[in-house]
Parts: structure tokens; sequence; C-alpha cells
């Protein structure tokens, strides 16, 4: 598997795992705006496919997770691990120490894998959702910064 840096042609494969993962996806003139605005943007590539990929920015010295999912016949094979993994070392190298995401209340499989990456829940924000859904807010931190 590679993990590198997204580029346009890749933006079918994104979609594809985009559309499937999640039931309010960002379409993709948002994704592309992303990319072309600076975004962290990286994708994990199996056998010349992107089979998953993460979005991240740097926003008032915080960075957030925008974006994160893998295919779903590749999940639990550590890609979603690699992907959060690259994203947090990225934002550590630009001295960003801090590392905040949304996640929907219902999303327990995703909770339970930031748990598991070492993120911590801050907050839960009502009705964060277009359809009411709360969010749960989760942070990590550099523990020795
Ligand atoms: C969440 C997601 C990105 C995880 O990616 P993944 O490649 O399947 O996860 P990994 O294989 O790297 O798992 C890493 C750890 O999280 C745990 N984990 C992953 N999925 C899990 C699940 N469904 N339930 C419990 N733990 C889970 C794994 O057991 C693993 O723990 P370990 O290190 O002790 O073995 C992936 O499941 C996904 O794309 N989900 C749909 C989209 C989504 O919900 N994105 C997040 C929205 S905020």
């Amino acid at each position: 598997m590679i993990i590198r840096d997204f580029k346009l042609s890749d933006i079918d494969d994104v979609l594809a795992i985009e559309y499937d993962a999640f039931s309010d996806p960002y379409p993709v003139d948002i994704l592309i705006r992303l990319h072309e605005s600076g975004a962290g943007f990286i994708v994990a590539e199996m056998g010349r496919r992107v089979v998953g990929y993460v979005i991240f920015w740097i926003r008032n010295g915080i960075g957030h997770i925008i974006a994160i999912a893998v295919d779903e016949n590749f999940q639990n094979m550590r890609i979603g691990s690699r992907l959060l993994d690259k994203a947090i070392q990225i934002l550590f190298a630009n001295k960003i120490f801090t590392v905040g995401l949304e996640v929907r209340k219902s999303n327990v499989n995703a909770i339970n894998f930031y748990l598991k990456k070492g993120f911590v829940q801050v907050s839960e924000e009502d009705e964060y959702y277009g359809d009411g859904e709360a969010a749960i807010i989760m942070q990590y931190t550099k523990s020795n910064n």
C-alpha cells in the first residue's frame, strides 16, 4: 500500500468511497476546492486504486480532520490508521500539536476508531448536522508538547 498526496485523477475513486461512507457526502466541487485551497489531502493506494483518504487543514492554530474514509472492502486493515497517523505527522511537522474533529454521535465505529487512535471526547454539540444529529467533538493532543 502506498500513502501519497491526492491528485485530481483520484477524484472518481474518492467520490465513490465518500458516497458509500456518508449519508451527507461532500460534493465533488467542495472536495476539489479543498484540494485547490491547500488542505491536506492524502490517499491510500492499493493496486493502482485509491482505497481510502483523509482531508485535513489548520484553522486558528489547530489541526482539523475534515474527512476520513476507507473503502468498506478494505476496512479493518489498518488503512484508516495509517492515513490518520500521516495527517497527524504532517500537522506535528508544522508545529500543530492539537487536532480536532467532529463525528456523528451514532457513528460508534468511527468513535471507537478515534478512541483507539488516542483521541478523547471533549464535548458534544446538539443538532450539529443538517438532519439534527448531535456531533461528538474529539481532540488529540501531543503528549509531551
Ligand atoms: C473509521 C474508518 C476510517 C476506520 O478505518 P479502518 O481502516 O477500517 O481502521 P483500522 O483498520 O486502521 O483500525 C484502527 C483501529 O481502530 C479499530 N476499529 C476500526 N474499525 C472499528 C470498528 N468498526 N469498531 C471498533 N473498532 C474499530 C480497529 O480495531 C483498530 O484497532 P487496533 O489498532 O487495536 O487493531 C473506517 O471504518 C471508515 O471509513 N468508516 C466509514 C467512514 C467514517 O465513518 N469516517 C469517519 C467519519 S468522522
